[in-house]
Order: structure tokens, then sequence, then C-alpha cells
């Protein structure tokens, strides 16, 4: 495979093939998944019309990844990417997101205007993680700084089936926007700071110069994204069935030092 690190830098991800480590992760924590999918407590958790499970923070894990006695710890040449290459060293693992998308994505939810609805099918809802939008004014600010995401599939979709998409070299856009628009600023009052136009403008830049990729790898494999890297999710095209089941790793490291968000 290609050099991950050189791929992330250029590319802004870089997935890592099946490995045994990963697959029984994937494996025992795809039932818990199925679980959660029908558990009352977490109900709250399905948009677009019941054709998303959000399923935010919602797997009961340890710093170690591990839910005890269901779910090991994380290991596999991904874990080993981010805690040598990436410099994070003994990371410790945030509530993973448990994913999952179902055929039909996206119908339109009662918390989707007709916008935001429109956006999901034509540009799969792309956004920069950890941009929260504040009532009342919908306006855009820095809320998380997270150092990578690590995404591990917890099964078989194909690239027609609700894909994870990232554009390529999307990151370096978005360093250079929120690099100007935060220069002069104390870090420490960077969560304060409306950067909604800055980011619409980087956003739309994005999507005149880079190349919008699915990855859809299967069990065992995995994959890291850079922090800054525009991604979404592509709507449901196949025939397929089986819902995409996908954990989502975000440790935020860089709280206490958000400059590191952009200049990792
Ligand atoms: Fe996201």
């Amino acid at each position: 495979m290609p050099d991950p690190l050189h791929q992330y830098r250029e590319d802004g991800w870089t997935v890592f093939p099946p490995d045994p480590a990963v697959a029984a992760w994937a494996g025992a924590c795809a039932s818990v998944a199925r679980e959660m999918l029908v558990d009352p407590a977490l109900a709250q958790g399905y948009r677009c019309d019941g054709t998303w499970f959000a399923g935010v923070n919602a797997l009961e894990n340890d710093a170690t990844g591990a839910v005890p006695g269901r779910v090991p710890p994380l290991s596999g040449a991904a874990v080993a990417f981010v805690r040598g290459a990436l410099g994070h060293g003994d990371v410790s693992w945030d509530r993973a997101q448990v994913s999952v998308v179902f055929p039909g994505y996206p119908r339109h939810g009662a918390e989707d205007t007709e916008a935001s609805f429109r956006y999901r099918h034509t540009r799969c809802a792309a956004h920069v993680d950890g941009l929260e939008r504040s009532m009342p004014d919908r306006r855009r600010r820095l809320s998380e700084t997270h150092s990578f995401l690590l995404g591990i599939p917890l099964g078989e979709a194909g690239e027609d089936e609700g894909a994870f998409v990232v554009w390529r070299g999307s990151h370096e856009i978005m360093r250079a926007a929120f690099a100007e628009a935060y220069a002069g600023h104390d870090p420490a009052d960077w969560f304060g700071i409306d950067i909604t136009d800055p980011y619409v403008a980087a956003r739309k830049r994005c999507f005149e110069v880079c190349e919008p990729v699915r990855i859809a790898p299967g069990m065992g494999a995995a994959y890291v994204m850079h922090p800054l890297a525009l991604h979404g999710v592509a709507p449901w095209e196949g025939a397929g069935m089986t819902p995409r089941m996908v954990a989502y790793f975000r440790p935020d490291a860089f709280a206490g030092d958000p400059a590191r968000w952009i200049t990792a």
C-alpha cells in the first residue's frame, strides 16, 4: 500500500486494509451495534425519517476502546498509525459514534429544512467536524478540536450504499481559511469567533477544485481522516438491503490548545 502518512498528508485520509485485530474488534462491536438499533433508550438517535441512526457517542466503550465483556481494546495498523506516525501516543479513546445508514437514505426527516435536505442529496451533507451551528442565528463557531477521525466498518456495504465521502485535499484549503480567519486572535478565544463566512467560502472552493472520493472498505479495514477534511455521506443508490454500520472515534486531544488543530 502507499505510504499511509504521505497519503494522509496529501489527500486528507488513509485507508488500512483488513487486519485480524480490527476484524475481531469490528465483529464484536457489530453485535453491540445491532442491539443499539432496537434499544428504546437510543431511539432519539434516528434521523432522516428513520434512514440514518446517528448514534453519536452511543458506544459505551472505555478509554482503551473496549466495551468490557463484549468488545476488545482497539488495536491494529490504524491504531499504531495514530499512535506513532501521527504522534498521539497513548490515545484516550472517546465514546464512539455508531453510525448506521439504511437503504433509502436520505429521506426527509423533521430535523431537516428544505435546504438541508437538498444538501444531503446534492453535496452529501458535506461538513467539517467540530463546527457548531448555534441557535438562534445558526452561525458556526468552533466547538470541538478533534485530533483525527478513525472509522471502522462494522459490516460490508458497497460504494453506492451510503458511503463515507471525503473531498481530496480539502483539509489544506480549510487549514488556510481557518488560519487566516483566526490570525491575530488568541487561541483561547477561537471558540467564540463566528467562522461562518470563511468556512462557507472555503467549502465552496473545495467543491470547485477537490475530487469527492467514496470510502467504503469492508470488515477488518479502517480509515483515518484529517480533522479538517470536508466529508459527508453519499445518498443510498444501490439495491442492497443491508445497512451500512460504521464506528467513528474522534479523540479531542487539542481542546486545551486549539492552535494545534490547524497546525497538526
Ligand atoms: Fe462528520
